[in-house]
């Protein structure tokens, strides 16, 4: 008779990157356990945490701190805490919770199942190698919402951006073979996918250092040819690599959508420099109105970091004229926080916690004004939504996203959930726009996928 298996809780914290790092972490232990939802029952306890703020890095400390009353329940419990948290302190965290049982970094991938089997012995192991080169983990079939995956294509960062933790604690830079990430797209259409979002945390520089070289467009060509792909994503882009090859792509290939998450982090030229991140505000402008021209429509996000140390008001002023000009649909922003390691951590003028976060509610109103007003651009017009579930405000409502990434709530049938179907943007809001379902009086809901239009361009 088969062994029932153990059960695994895993507890995932931070980007996308680290979503899908969750479900490969599940994969290699899926023979030995089953995934559960309730933390009660769980034989294994992993958290996957984030490092990239301050903030993150407290979450995930006080999770582990609150899990010793757990533990004291279930002796036999093993838990353990994985990803950037511990690639960056090691047995540091050994040392500060005794009920911890074994530490694993970004990469211990494969190696994850030996380390729990130590763990369950009695040992307290800790992995935090860093390789050169990309490790293929087998992949899980798996959606972050119906008809959607998340698909790696890359690891590391080479930038050494000054305030930015993750070449530390992710490592060099490395690419997925294609064949590979191809075969993943294949497997994931044939079984009816039809989103695909490619991760890296630099994809522009995709390709380099592979045997056969190829670069991050060739790649999105090569994906576009495969049939059922309906939508491709991808992030995070760096705007000093962004090609204007790229920029064809995004004429060319009727499944890129039109959306790019292009991280621009300040306004100022000064602050630019002392960030290093090797572009200036003019260059990132003339990419974006490029953009811009290229692929009409396209809905441009990107990252802001407000109080970088020496950042003066002069300076901010320029961030908020920036965000005007490139006219962004969405932004993310954040209070600058000092990270172990980073340059920019050592730098004089630190500005002072008040100051950063007048500035940053001074730049999500900014923020917020631009957004409202990419929402009523919208407004009259019908597009296509994949849907993705019920609207996390009402249960009566459908939630899904547009090509360019806006979130739209609407009336209509559960049925309509992982299909495509055009909805009359009636409403914008702050957040989401509002629509009705065009199709409400058309017996086959009309979700049924179908290959889109070459995009007609003037
Ligand atoms: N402080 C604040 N924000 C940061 N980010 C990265 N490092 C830091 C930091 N030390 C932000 C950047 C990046 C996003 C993923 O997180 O804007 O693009
Ligand atoms: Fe961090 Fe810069 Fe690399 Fe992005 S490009 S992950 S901000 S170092």
């Amino acid at each position: 008779m088969a062994v029932p298996k153990k059960k695994l809780y895993l507890r995932t914290f931070g980007c996308q990157m680290n979503v899908a790092d969750s479900e490969q972490l599940a994969q290699v232990l899926a023979s030995e356990y089953d995934l559960t939802q309730r933390p009660e029952e769980a034989d294994l306890y992993l958290i996957n945490t984030c490092a990239i703020r301050r903030k993150a890095e407290e979450k995930v400390k006080s999770l582990l701190g609150s899990l010793k009353f757990l533990k004291a329940r279930r002796p036999q419990l093993i838990v353990g805490v994985g990803g950037c948290v511990a690639q960056q302190e090691g047995d540091r965290l050994l040392a500060a919770a005794p009920h911890l049982n074994l530490v694993f970094g970004t990469q211990a991938g494969r190696r994850l199942p030996d380390l729990v089997r130590r763990a369950a012995q009695g040992q307290r192991p800790v992995d935090i190698a860093l390789r050169c080169g990309y490790e293929e983990l087998p992949p899980r079939p798996w959606s972050p919402a119906p008809g959607q995956t998340l698909v790696t294509i890359m690891q590391g960062c080479d930038n050494f951006c000054t305030f930015c933790v993750v070449p530390y604690v992710r490592g060099r830079e490395a690419s997925r073979e294609p064949a590979a990430i191809v075969r993943q797209v294949s497997d994931f259409l044939a079984a009816g996918g039809l989103e695909v979002t490619l991760l890296g945390q630099n994809v522009n520089s995709y390709g380099r250092g592979l045997a056969k070289p190829i670069t991050f467009t060739g790649l999105l060509r090569r994906l576009s040819e495969l049939p059922g792909l309906r939508r491709l994503r991808f992030a995070t882009s760096h705007p000093r690599d962004l090609s204007d090859d790229l920029m064809v792509a995004y004429r060319q290939l009727p499944a890129l959508c039109e959306h790019l998450h292009l991280p621009v982090q300040s306004g100022s030229n000064r602050i630019l420099q002392a960030m290093n991140r090797g572009y200036s505000r003019e260059e990132y402008l003339e990419k974006v109105a490029r953009l811009r021209q290229a692929c009409p429509g396209i809905a441009i996000s990107t990252d802001l970091i407000v109080g970088f140390p020496g950042e003066t008001e002069a300076d901010f002023a320029q961030t908020l004229e920036l965000m005007r000009e490139a006219a962004f649909e969405q932004s993310f922003s954040f209070k600058y926080s000092p990270r172990p390691q980073t340059r920019a951590a050592g730098f004089p003028d630190q500005v002072p916690e008040e100051v950063k976060a007048a500035r940053l509610s001074r730049l999500q109103a900014r923020q917020d004004e631009l957004t409202l007003a990419a929402h009523a651009r919208l407004v009259g017009q019908v597009k296509e939504v994949l849907v993705e579930g019920l609207s996390k405000r009402s249960a009566k409502q459908l939630c899904g996203r547009l090509r360019t990434n806006q979130v739209v709530n609407f009336s209509g049938p559960r049925e309509l959930v992982g299909r495509f179907t055009p909805v009359a943007l009636t409403e914008a809001q702050p957040h989401s726009l509002k629509g009705t379902w065009a199709l409400a009086h058309s017996p086959d809901l009309g979700g049924c996928p179908r290959q889109p239009q070459r995009r007609q361009h003037v």
